[in-house]
């Protein structure tokens, strides 16, 4: 009897190792043999933690298990009778089938420790592609496909490459960015507990195009999990040929180690995190020169998020346009959007941009879990605009959020009731800025700390319309004074948050234009 019960953090958060702990010793003292895998989640996090048990007819899914809930479960599972937790063939739960799972095709599906079910399931496919390509024409196919930086900038993928590849002879990088500090992020965590082999493809093809040899993963300090399980899947991928010399038995070669961060948002900016690596502390670099051109150690580098990795096995393996033809607008390909804070179905929703903020909170996340009626949504982390209901039909789509003043960035969605301050919010973005500065431009250092102060000046309903004007202006200066997006954009919930809920500022309703 084969049985999944995930190793992923959000799982082991509610308790899966328990779980699995009781299920082994239940069957054991029943004499029952079971194979328990241990994958990562399916993105149901509602349901965790979810077991799932294989049948001829595919995996049948149980949620939310608790330790008290496996003898029940064995008896239903041995006897194929019913069970309130059984939720049914797992591929056929609504909230799974509606998606177009691209990048999170394997996850929750495979043996994150085993490179052969990887491998089973139509890994490194991509990889045996490239290594019989061009560099340009692995270039070409990624340009194809559309693929833009999945980190939040959303910048072309196939144009950074290309400027890597272009930038001369000599040593190269391939940097993944894995600091995934974007509050109500979980996607790259996600895929590197459930699916590592894929990420390790991504940087190798990018590699081979850009003639990297070298590639390092930088892993924020407070995913214990993912270090373990991407420093297994490297040394998995050394041993099998797939990493260091002759990769494949090619002329290529490429290896990856992983850095671990010290628990710095602001590592997480491109620049920062070079430095970081680099040994340094994390403050950040003035662009240009970009990275493409001098980066790790001054020279050329590829910097991409682990979703960006994520998305080229796929698109190698003859997807490219199958990628470009999901999306719409200039978004091409799917976006794992991570929903959570104040809603009843929180998780990993992957599914081709277009798909609008309402139907996703609504429809998909099933509203809050307060019960009460959702009032705003922080849409791309603690950078990203609150919008009101009224900006729920705003399609997900880079250039459509950046119309309304907001943006998609990494796909984070907070869900928030109406009892939420959204002058406490504004506040909160300020102090986050002031707490995360690495201090050294004065927009962002000073203007964040001033910034909060002015916001509570507001709130006491000190001089308000003066000091509204003070943080509009202040704003405006962080916007574009700062060196990098943390003093750039995090005017953005403030303004926002001013914008749309004027009244928890003490101000008249606004009509929205
Ligand atoms: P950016 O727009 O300055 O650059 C985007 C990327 O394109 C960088 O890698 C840059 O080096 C590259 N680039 C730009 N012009 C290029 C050219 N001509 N040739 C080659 N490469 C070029 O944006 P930035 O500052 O790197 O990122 C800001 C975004 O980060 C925000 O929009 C936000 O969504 C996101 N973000 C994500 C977080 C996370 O946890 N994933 C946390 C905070 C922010």
């Amino acid at each position: 009897l084969r049985m999944f019960i995930p190793r992923d953090s959000g799982a082991l958060a509610v308790g899966a190792e328990e779980v699995a702990a009781t299920l082994l010793d239940q069957a054991h003292a029943r004499q029952l043999p079971i194979d328990l895998v241990r994958p990562g989640s399916r993105g149901l996090y509602w349901l965790e933690p979810m077991l799932e048990v294989d049948t001829p007819e595919g995996r049948i899914a149980y949620g939310p298990v608790t330790s008290a809930d496996v003898p029940t479960l064995l008896d239903a599972i041995v006897s194929g009778g019913p069970h309130p937790l059984r939720q049914g063939l797992t591929e056929e739960i609504p909230w799974l089938k509606r998606q177009t799972r691209l990048t999170f095709a394997r996850c929750g599906i495979v043996d994150p420790r085993s490179i052969d079910d990887y491998r089973a399931h139509g890994g490194y496919r991509g990889l045996e592609r490239a290594l019989k390509m061009s560099s340009d024409a692995i270039i070409d196919d990624v340009v194809k496909s559309g693929l833009r930086g999945r980190g939040g900038a959303g910048f072309p993928t196939g144009t950074k490459w290309r400027t890597v590849a272009q930038a001369g002879r000599g040593q190269k990088y391939i940097c993944c960015n894995a600091d995934e500090g974007d509050s109500g992020t979980f996607a790259d965590r996600m895929l590197m507990e459930g699916d590592p082999f894929m990420i390790i493809e991504g940087m190798t093809i990018a590699g081979i195009a850009v003639g990297a040899t070298k590639g390092y993963i930088y892993i924020r300090s407070e995913y214990p999990h993912a270090v373990e399980a991407m420093s297994a899947a490297i040394e998995a991928a050394r041993r099998t040929g797939y990493l260091g010399e002759h990769i494949c038995h090619s002329t290529d070669s490429f290896d990856i180690e992983v850095r671990v961060g010290a628990g710095a948002y602001i590592c997480g900016e491109e620049t920062s995190m070079l430095e970081s690596l680099e040994g340094k502390r994390g403050t950040v670099r003035a662009k240009p020169p970009l990275p493409a051109h001098k980066g790790l150690f001054g020279r050329p580098t590829v910097i991409n998020n682990v979703l960006t990795f994520s998305a080229v096995p796929y698109i190698l393996d003859g997807g490219a346009q199958a990628y470009a033809d999901c999306g719409m607008g200039k978004s091409r390909g799917t976006k794992p959007i991570q929903l959570g804070g104040n809603i009843k179905h929180g998780g990993l929703f992957e599914v081709a941009f277009g798909i609008t903020l309402g139907e996703l909170v609504d429809e998909i996340g099933g509203g809050t879990l307060s019960g009460r009626p959702v009032r705003a949504v922080q849409v791309g982390g603690p950078l990203g605009a609150y919008f009101p209901r009224a900006l729920f039909d705003t399609p997900f789509d880079y250039e459509a959020f950046a119309a309304r003043s907001g943006m998609v960035g990494h796909g984070g969605v907070v869900v928030f009731d109406d009892t939420v301050d959204m002058a406490k919010q504004a506040r909160f973005a300020m102090e986050f800025c002031a707490h995360e500065s690495c201090g050294k431009c004065t927009p962002c250092r000073i203007g964040s700390t001033r910034g909060a102060e002015t916001v509570d000046k507001i709130i006491a309903g000190d001089r308000p319309a003066a000091n509204i004007a003070v943080l509009e202006d202040l704003c405006n200066t962080m916007k574009f004074g700062s060196l990098c997006a943390l003093g750039g954009l995090t005017p953005i919930p403030v303004l926002s948050a001013l914008t749309h809920f004027p009244e928890d500022f003490g101000l008249a309703p606004r009509r929205l234009q």
